[in-house]
């Protein structure tokens, strides 16, 4: 009993956490997804390529916790700026991306914006 006391109040400390993030989320579960609302002009094309490109393999939730955890959800890697980086050089290499290196680069500029962001 107290195990599920104490894995119920981690959990709404977790959920709390990402309600009170910076950037703006929209969604939840599967269909969780970065908030349109707020995202610079010049930073727009960016965001709908990412819409895009990177739900082809996986939801957009993995990425959106990333960001709010700075942690990459599958690996448990820190997810900074260096693993973003990292990260879009894997994804370039991963044979059915469909991305080239300047769409890698715009959306990896893109979360180090979202990065900055959630960290003030
Ligand atoms: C070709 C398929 C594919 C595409 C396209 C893709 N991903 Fe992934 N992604 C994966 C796979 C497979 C994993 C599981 C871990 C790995 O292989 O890195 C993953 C894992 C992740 C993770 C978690 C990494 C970790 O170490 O926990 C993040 C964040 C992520 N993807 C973001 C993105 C972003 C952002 C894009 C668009 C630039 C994208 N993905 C496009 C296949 C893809």
């Amino acid at each position: 009993m107290k195990r599920y006391v104490t894995l119920a109040v981690l959990l709404t400390i977790f959920v709390y956490s990402i309600a009170e993030a910076r950037i703006k989320v929209a969604g939840r579960g599967a269909k969780m997804n970065f908030s349109s609302e707020g995202i610079p002009e010049m930073y727009k094309p960016s965001f709908n390529l990412m819409l895009v490109k990177c739900v082809k393999c996986h939801t957009m939730e993995r990425t959106v916790i990333a960001i709010q955890t700075g942690r990459a959800p599958i690996t448990g890697q820190p997810f900074n700026k260096q693993a973003v980086k990292a990260y879009g050089i894997k994804m370039l290499r991963k044979p059915n991306s469909d991305m080239n290196k300047k769409e890698i680069r715009d959306v990896v500029v893109l979360l180090n914006y979202f990065l900055d962001e959630n960290a003030k």
